[in-house]
């Protein structure tokens, strides 16, 4: 079993590891790099009337799959300006959705085996809409009853805590958001081309913050034994610190809750205290000033906070944090393929010092084929 480890105390920081390679393998064969474009043609075959007639998405997913949904809202929108709803599928199967003739329902799952999902994908082909699942299992129900199928190249994934499927998923819907860009001419060849060379980045950016596993280290051992903890952040960066406080709450069992820090005011900050630390991401530019007022009300209330920025910033957000990490620069809509990379450690690290079965944690499965 260790061999199976690579050499690794857990699956799941292997798993965490393995993710400059998980980048790579998805973004494989899907780019041609002679002309910068992205080439899904071989895998989808929606003919290009029809990517040009969607008019909404909605997309299905659960647990990390739906945060991987809820970037992909953020994705699809900017660069297609199609409008996209993001729901739970067990909530979605029972709200009676609007699907209308040029609605497409994308399902995201890991495994193509939950339940939930894979309801919610029979219940929307009933309603007319056409399905694309992206998915990390070749063969499995979701990918056999979907009408279009991305893979995700992460590799089998064994700990119950997702991650480098969660990364993959990122990337195979920056490649879905392009490639509809690319056939509904709403960005340039240029701004194509400026995210293509930036994808190719993001396995050795990746690499290079791995390099930060003994800060997260020091920090989630100086932090596993508070029974609250906070992530905040604006825009994508909020979608980042749900899936955050995910990894870290269905393993090291802390209580955690992720808040868009505009929120902050209508609620939260009544609970924060000296005793509850703060995870604040702020990588995204255009939020930047508003958020760093977010993080000084929260270090008014002597919070200690972890400062999640982008290299550049450090200098300045260390005035209002305790401690920061900066994550490399790329374009805005690709920062969560970085960002959350040190949560993960955290999360991890943070099951370790509390001494949790990382890889099994109590009470969960790592498919849930029952509803
Ligand atoms: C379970 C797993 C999660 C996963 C979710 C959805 O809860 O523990 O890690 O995100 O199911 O699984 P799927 O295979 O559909 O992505």
């Amino acid at each position: 079993e260790t061999a199976d480890k690579g050499g690794y105390d857990h699956y799941m920081l292997k798993e965490i590891h393995e993710q400059p390679r998980a980048y790579r393998e998805t973004l494989n064969n899907r780019i041609d790099h002679e002309n910068q474009r992205v080439d899904l043609s071989k895998e989808i075959h929606l003919s290009e009337d029809e990517i040009r007639a969607i008019e909404k998405i909605h997309i299905v997913a659960c647990g990390t799959a739906y945060h991987a949904g809820l970037v992909g809202k953020y994705v699809i929108e900017n660069l297609v300006r199609i409008p996209v709803e993001v729901d739970v599928a067990s909530e979605y199967r029972y709200r009676n959705p609007i699907i209308t003739p040029n609605t497409l329902v994308m399902v995201i799952s890991q495994s193509g085996e939950t339940a939930d999902t894979l309801a919610a994908l029979r219940e929307a082909q009933k309603l007319g809409a056409k399905v694309l699942a992206i998915t990390n299992v070749n063969g499995s129900s979701v990918a056999r009853d979907a009408d279009e199928v991305l893979l995700t190249h992460a590799g089998p994934e064994i700990a119950v805590a997702s991650t480098k499927a969660y990364t993959a998923q990122l990337i195979t819907i920056y490649l879905w958001g392009l490639y509809l860009a690319q056939i509904r001419e709403t960005q340039s060849e240029e701004v194509i081309r400026q995210y293509i060379q930036a994808l190719s980045q993001l396995p050795t950016q990746v690499e290079k913050l791995l390099e930060f596993a003994p800060t997260m280290k020091q920090f989630a051992e100086r932090y596993a034994h508070y029974e609250d903890l906070f992530f905040i952040g604006r825009s994508l960066d909020y979608a980042v610190s749900l899936e955050g406080s995910l990894k870290l709450k269905e393993i090291s069992y802390i209580h955690s809750e992720a808040y868009p820090a505009g929120e902050l005011k209508h609620g939260t900050l009544a609970l924060i205290t000296n005793d509850v630390p703060v995870i604040a991401l702020a990588t995204q530019e255009d939020v930047y000033e508003k958020m760093v007022s977010n993080i000084k009300e929260v270090n008014a209330r002597e919070a200690y906070i972890l400062g999640i920025t982008l290299e550049g910033n450090e200098e300045g957000l260390s005035k209002s944090v305790n401690e920061v990490i900066a994550i490399p620069r790329t374009l805005p809509l690709l920062t969560p393929a970085l960002s959350v990379i040190p949560l993960q450690l955290l999360a991890y690290y943070a099951a370790l010092a509390r001494g949790n079965d990382v890889d099994k944690p109590r009470n969960l499965a790592k498919s849930v084929t029952v509803e």
